[in-house]
């Protein structure tokens, strides 16, 4: 718009001035042609004379043409309108003074008009004034319609930033609105919301980035739900254990103390069970405390697995299972020894639990790449292929019946497994139904203790 305004007023200053300019010379002109119809008796116009003269060249000019004495006199009209009646307008007296003047008015009868005004003088005397008026209204008329169109092309140009931007904006901001009202059902607790943006811009990642975090929160959501259920199971067991075994005394009539003390050592042996439950759940707590710290100590893995197999013989030796140290080496590393020792007591004590009386149990200590490497192979049950990719999580165990038989809470390795995520090292399964197991554990020797 304001580019318009200044075309506009430049092309319309250009045509003015190229038009003063013209008319100037054009008055001047006829204002030295019309000096020659001077009576030189008299210094008085010959009006004879001038009407020649004018009849010849008026026809020249394209507006009107007045020839004013100096008594303000019209003595020539090219319109044949006013001829002999007095004119006097502040131009002509300007001009009978010698001026030279233009100026413009806005006719009601011709419409933009520029009016000249020349004085004629004849050997330095002013005779009288040749005074020009032309309509500029055609010209005024093509200027002002450029005017409407470049008005016009801005309007347009306006209306199409104005649409492209809405449509452009509304293309951005649609699937901001869509996530972020995602994003609030999440807030509102539903954890599985997914929005379907696609394309690899901002946006897009962004969507991506959400339902990647949607997944992730349901399945967590879903781990904690299966905790709790999990956790109340497991407690509640032993629980209605010692619940049934108290009233079974209660009712008993006979005062036989050997019953009663073979129901309280039930009852004993629940209480440790639930013990047990409890304190492995405490160190899952412990161990899920983001801010842990390790109590890194530079360790002889060596000896630390010789105490926990001397922890160990007593059981083992009870199912006359033996267990086999290999080592080739002696390997130091740092780590945390009591978390550790927990992690592999976890390991060996299963390696023992879930294998038959008379078998072997082998514990290989070796060097591979920067890990230590401690690989715990037993000639036990075994795992089922399907069973595999669950037994690290919390509470899984493999047959339950036979677990409970055995004892325990399904929550060992997933213990082991935390804590040697921890240390940054690994912890993998190879086994073969009912011909044994190999757990594999790698620990980094160049631990970067954070
Ligand atoms: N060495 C092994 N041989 C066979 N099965 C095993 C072995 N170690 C673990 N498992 C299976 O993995 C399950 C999970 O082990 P764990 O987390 O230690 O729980 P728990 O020993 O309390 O049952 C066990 O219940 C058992 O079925
Ligand atoms: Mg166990």
């Amino acid at each position: 718009m304001i580019i318009n305004v200044f075309v506009y007023e430049t092309i319309k200053k250009n045509y003015l001035d190229e038009k003063e300019m013209n008319y100037l010379t054009q008055a001047n002109i006829l204002s030295n042609r019309v000096r020659l119809s001077v009576d030189e008796s008299t210094i008085e116009f010959n009006q004879l004379y001038l009407n020649q003269m004018m009849d010849e060249i008026g026809h020249l000019v394209e507006g009107r043409i007045l020839i004013i004495d100096r008594n303000n006199n019209a003595i020539y009209d090219s319109f044949n309108d006013i001829r002999d009646t007095k004119i006097s307008s502040e131009e002509i007296s300007r001009a009978l003074k010698g001026e030279r003047v233009v100026s413009l008015y806005k006719l009601d009868r011709y419409g933009e008009t520029m009016y000249i005004s020349v004085p004629v003088i004849y050997y330095d005397r002013i005779l009288g004034v040749v005074f020009m008026s032309i309509s500029l209204q055609e010209a005024y008329n093509t200027i002002n319609s450029v005017k409407n169109l470049l008005f016009f092309i801005s309007l347009l140009t306006l209306l199409l930033i104005t649409g492209i931007s809405l449509v452009f904006a509304n293309l951005i901001s649609q699937p901001i609105k869509v996530l972020t009202e995602a994003m609030q059902r999440t807030a509102q607790g539903k954890l599985n919301e997914r929005v379907d943006i696609d394309g690899n811009d901002e946006i897009g990642q962004l969507s991506r980035a959400y339902n990647f975090m949607s997944t992730k929160l349901s399945h967590i959501e879903k781990q904690r739900k299966d905790f709790v259920a999990n956790v109340s199971h497991e407690l509640k067991t032993p629980l209605s254990s010692m619940k049934l075994l108290a009233e079974s005394l209660i009712m008993q009539p006979s005062n036989n103390i050997s019953i009663y003390h073979e129901f309280l050592e039930d009852i004993d042996s629940e209480i440790d069970r639930l013990n047990e439950i409890i304190e492995s759940l405490l160190s899952m707590v412990d161990l899920d405390e983001e801010k842990l710290n390790l109590n890194y100590k530079l360790t002889y893995v060596n000896y630390l697995i010789e105490k926990v197999v001397n922890n160990i013989r007593p059981l083992a030796e009870k199912k006359n299972i033996k267990i086999i140290i290999s080592q080739w080496e002696k390997i130091q590393i740092f780590i945390d020894q009591g978390k550790i020792y927990q992690a592999l007591m976890n390991i060996i004590y299963n390696a023992v639990k879930y294998t038959d009386d008379g078998g072997k149990i082998t514990i290989n200590i070796e060097k591979e790449g920067r890990y230590a490497v401690i690989k715990v192979t037993d000639t036990g049950y075994g795992i089922p292929k399907e069973s595999l990719p669950y037994i690290f999580d919390r509470f899984y165990r493999v047959d339950s019946a036979r677990s409970r038989k055995t004892g325990g809470t399904g929550l060992g390795l997933s213990i082991s497994h935390q804590i040697i995520s921890l240390h940054q090292g690994t912890i993998e399964v190879e086994s073969e139904v009912k011909k044994g197991s190999t757990f594999i554990v790698r620990l980094p020797m160049d631990v970067n203790k954070h």
